[in-house]
């Protein structure tokens, strides 16, 4: 089934210089980019994109973070893309995400790993609202 995903390239990939190999990977994969642009996340958009990780001990590391400095978000939509893309990202620890993968090849620890991908259709569908609220 055709889906959408948001991403959103991190503070650190920013600072490493690297949408374009991302957005690259992507296209290469065959996978339709609908919406981009360059965003700085507030705190509030910060803490409803990952209000699931409220409380827990990296939610503050991780809110600060994404609002650090800007980022690229970005809609792509494909059959089963929520799945490609966080195949394609890679585990959320960088220092034993998979060579090959954006993590595996660009971060080498947990919070600043480079790039952020919804984890299945419904958070994409709640995440693209708050990052594109013009799309609804
Ligand atoms: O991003 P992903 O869905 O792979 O992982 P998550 O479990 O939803 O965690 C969200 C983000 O919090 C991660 O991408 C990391 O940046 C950060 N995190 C962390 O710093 N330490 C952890 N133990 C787990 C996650
Ligand atoms: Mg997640």
């Amino acid at each position: 089934m055709v889906e959408q995903t948001l991403v959103f390239i991190k503070p650190d990939g920013m600072a490493k210089r690297l949408v374009g190999q991302i957005v690259g990977r992507y296209e290469e994969k065959g996978l339709n980019l609908v919406a981009i642009k360059r965003v700085e996340i507030t705190r509030e958009m910060a803490e409803r994109h990952y209000a699931e990780h409220a409380g827990k001990t990296f939610f503050e590391g991780i809110i600060a973070s994404v609002t650090a400095s800007p980022v690229v978000a970005m809609v792509w939509e494909a059959p089963d893309v929520v799945a490609i893309i966080r195949l394609m990202n890679g585990a959320t620890n960088g220092a034993v995400a998979q060579p090959g993968t954006i993590r595996g090849d660009y971060a080498a620890n947990f919070t600043d790993n480079v790039v952020h991908a919804s984890d299945s259709p419904e958070s994409a569908r709640r995440e693209i609202s708050n990052f594109f609220p013009e799309l609804g």
